[in-house]
This record gives C-alpha cells, sequence and structure tokens, in this order.
C-alpha cells in the first residue's frame, strides 16, 4: 500500500457544492481516501508540500488524435476535406509500429505538461498496439481505439480496410487493451465519421459496442461539405442517421457538432448523446463556430478536446478553454460561456462524458487521484488579490503553470520533471519518425 500527502494546498474541488478551500488530501495507491482543512496527523510514504500552490482536478480532453502529433505543422491553412484528402490521410498511410510510438509519447508529454490526465483518443487504421503500449508506459489514463474506415474517395490504398477486418481488428485490441493497467486504459470504438464508413461497418459497431458495453467516438457535422455529402449518400442528415441506424445513445460520444439543425439538437438530447467542443481545431480548419451554450442550455454534456496536433497545433487544455469562452462572446455578448461553465466542461463534464464521472473529474474521496497541482505565483498569472481563482485558470494561466500531475495515484510530473517518460528521447525519435514518414510519403497511393 502506497500513500501520498499532499499539504495545504488551494483544493479547486469541482464537487457537486463546487467548494474551494485551504487543505490536505490523502492518496492510498489509486484513490483518495481523505481530505480535510489538516491531515498533518496522518502518515504517508510521501509527502508534498502545496503552500502557495492550486490543487485541481487533472483535465479530461474528450478528443485527441495521437497519431497525427508527428504531423505538427505539416497542414497547415486548409479545410477539412483538403486537409484530410491531401495531407491527413496520405501521411497516416505512411505511419510504421515505431512512429506510432513516439508520436503518441510526443502527444502524451505535451498533454501531461498540460495538467490533462485522462484522453479519449483516436488513432489511425493500423499499428494501434503501439499507441496503447505507449499509453500503458505513460501513466495517462485513456480511452482509445483504432479508426475505422472502410469506404471513401481520395483514402489511400493502405488505409482502405475491409469491413470484416476492421471490426476483427477492433475486437481483437478490445480484448488485448480493454480494461488493462488497473482499468486505467479502455477500448473504444472509433469509426472515422459517416463519410468514410459503410453502413455494414456501423452497424457492426453498433452491435459490438452493445455487446461489450464500450464507448463508440466518431467525428459528426464538423463541415458543411462533409455534412451534405452524408445527405447525398445516405438522405439523411448527419445525426437523424446516426439515430436511424441506432448509434444515438449514451454511449456516443461526437466530436464537433456545429452544423446541427434543430431536430438534431433534440435527437442529441434526448438520446442522451455526448458532445466534445473542439474549438481551436474549429477556427484553423475553418469548419464553423459551434453553438456550444445553446447545447449546454439544453442539458446536453459538452466537453473540451483538442483534437490532433495539425489541426491545432497544441494539445493544451488552457488554450482550449479560452478559446471555448472568448469565442461566443462577440456572438452572444460578454456573459456568454462564463469561466466557471468552461472550467466544469473541461474536468467533470469531461468525465461525464465517458461514463466515468464516479471515478474521475473532480476532488473527493473514494475517487481516483488525478490531480495537477498548480503553481500560479508567475507573472502571467498575478495577482490574486481579491481573483477568483477559477477565472484565474480560465483567462490568464498556460500550461507552464502545470508543477506536478498525478494520474491513478501515481507521479508522473513532478516539479515539471517527466517521471514515466525520456523527455530527450522522445523528441529525438520523433523527429527522426516524421523524416522517414516524410520519405515514404511519394510513394503513397
Ligand atoms: N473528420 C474525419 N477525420 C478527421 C480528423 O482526423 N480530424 C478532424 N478534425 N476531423 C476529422
Ligand atoms: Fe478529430
Amino acid at each position: 500500500m502506497a500513500t501520498l500527502l499532499l499539504r495545504q494546498g488551494q483544493i479547486i474541488t469541482m464537487n457537486p457544492h463546487n467548494e474551494i478551500f485551504r487543505g490536505d488530501l490523502f492518496i492510498t495507491d489509486h484513490t483518495i481516501t481523505h481530505i480535510g482543512k489538516d491531515l498533518s496527523h496522518m502518515e504517508a510514504d510521501l509527502v508534498i508540500d502545496a503552500q502557495g500552490k492550486t490543487i485541481i482536478p487533472g483535465f479530461v480532453q474528450t478528443h485527441i488524435h495521437l497519431c497525427q502529433t508527428l504531423f505538427r505543422g505539416q497542414a497547415d491553412d486548409l479545410e477539412l476535406l483538403d486537409w484530410l484528402k491531401h495531407r491527413i490521410w496520405p501521411l497516416e498511410a505512411t505511419h510504421d509500429e515505431e512512429s506510432i510510438y513516439y508520436s503518441a509519447l510526443l502527444g502524451i508529454g505535451e498533454l501531461i505538461r498540460g495538467g490533462t490526465t485522462t484522453i479519449m483518443d483516436m488513432e489511425t487504421v493500423r499499428h494501434t498496439n503501439s499507441a496503447f503500449l505507449a499509453l500503458a508506459q505513460s501513466g495517462i489514463r485513456a480511452l482509445s481505439g483504432k479508426v475505422m474506415m472502410d469506404q471513401g474517395e481520395s483514402v489511400p490504398r493502405l488505409l482502405l480496410e475491409n469491413t470484416t477486418d476492421s471490426l476483427q481488428e477492433s475486437v481483437d485490441l478490445l480484448e488485448k487493451w480493454h480494461n488493462h493497467e488497473d482499468g486505467r486504459l479502455r477500448y473504444a470504438f472509433c469509426p472515422r465519421f459517416v463519410i468514410s464508413c459503410t453502413e455494414e461497418l456501423l452497424i457492426g459497431v453498433r452491435d459490438l459496442s452493445q455487446k461489450y458495453q464500450t464507448m463508440v467516438h466518431t467525428h459528426a457535422s464538423e463541415n458543411q461539405g462533409e455534412i451534405a455529402l452524408v445527405e447525398a449518400e445516405r438522405g439523411m442528415r448527419n445525426i437523424v442517421y446516426l439515430d436511424h441506424i441506432g448509434l444515438a445513445n449514451e454511449n456516443l460520444i461526437l466530436a464537433h457538432c456545429i452544423w446541427l439543425d434543430e431536430k438534431e439538437k433534440e435527437i442529441i438530447r434526448q438520446r442522451g448523446v455526448k458532445v466534445t467542443h473542439c474549438p481551436g481545431s474549429n477556427l484553423k480548419l475553418a469548419s464553423g463556430i459551434a453553438q456550444t451554450p445553446d447545447l449546454l442550455e439544453r442539458g446536453i454534456n459538452v466537453s473540451l478536446g483538442a483534437d490532433g496536433a495539425p489541426c491545432n497545433n497544441n494539445l493544451n487544455m488552457f488554450n482550449e478553454m479560452r478559446y471555448a469562452a472568448l469565442l461566443q462572446k462577440p456572438i452572444l455578448g460578454p456573459t456568454a460561456m462564463p469561466a466557471k461553465d468552461v472550467f466544469n466542461m473541461a474536468t467533470i463534464g469531461g468525465a461525464k462524458a465517458l461514463g466515468l464521472e464516479k471515478e474521475i473529474g473532480s476532488i473527493e474521496t473514494g475517487k481516483k487521484a488525478d490531480l495537477a497541482i498548480l503553481n500560479l505565483n508567475t507573472f502571467h498569472t498575478r495577482p490574486t488579490f481579491g481573483v477568483d481563482p477559477i477565472s484565474q485558470i480560465v483567462y490568464s494561466a498556460t500550461s507552464e503553470n502545470v508543477e506536478t500531475v498525478i494520474i491513478n495515484g501515481k507521479i508522473v510530473m513532478e516539479n515539471r520533471r517527466m517521471l514515466t517518460i525520456d523527455e530527450q528521447t522522445v523528441l529525438h525519435e520523433s523527429e527522426k519518425s516524421i523524416e522517414r514518414l516524410l520519405q515514404r510519403l511519394p510513394e503513397i497511393k
């Protein structure tokens, strides 16, 4: 039994009463077992002095593509469908086992440095086992799955799958990784988006996700060209179609949801579908502005994600929180998307999206110890006197303020030093990997 005591930090709990107070946290193995004003009488294997620091629930990002981290800067200034056809799909087709591994570790390193402790990750078609090896080693909490694509225009041969093989490979990965690493890793089925998937594949995913009780993650209604193609091909609007084939339920997480009509918003609400808002990606790919306040007002669960490195080009939650808040204000006025709503989406909202709200997303006894310790004593976050701490984090803080990160009770970054990832090796090897992939790129058909 390992024990850890965090002393005298300002704790932003995100519990149902939104309590914020100065106090102690006691962690036993993976779990927060005691919270109090002063637990100095308790003996722990390790004590961290958090005086003057702020402790928050680790961020939960519900849409990330770790396989794309190596492509940062390789696909700027394009709209979604050109970005995919001309750059991202050919680049994904060049991946090998080693490059997937370093792409994942580079992304996870950035995520942990930015205080993210849980992700919903969508990989590429091949080599997903390597991504799981990186997830396992790094200590991050993740749902992940291979992307599935069995149709589509301009898809490189190496990414185009046979329907049965796509389903079978997904099940094989699920059986290998689902609930592994003390439940820290889970499998999720990841059909890419409707226009990449036959109806047979989507129905197969529906049945398998019911059989194994797992989440399904896909992109939906991100781009006007995308929804026009769905309508032309399937004779229905995108979300109506997903509902028609029985995929719209509480285990479905949809990234983006920008181009929704009234009927589609109501389907999402009634079926309990979860939405991931990706404001950085939506701006850069010129996709549009999601009507996040409207979705939240309807009672739909909305969480946040940075998407992939080549459409953002960073993976840190501080950027996404800032974009999510600022984006709405010129349209709806300055009171739209206040800091507290954004922080809620970044923490407990993300946990609810993944069905993990009993385990993570807030600092409460019985929950897993997934925490970030922030040092807000910096030029860009001071002064603090009279400042709401959540406003300070959402509007002023950056990844630089994240000092120590704990996931599942284990310290993965201590005073900015990575403990599970060899930083220099990952920086060096990811450079070598992208060089190799770019050499391969002209041969991709
Ligand atoms: N839609 C289908 N694939 C993708 C992807 O890789 N990224 C984004 N942002 N949208 C997609
Ligand atoms: Fe995406």
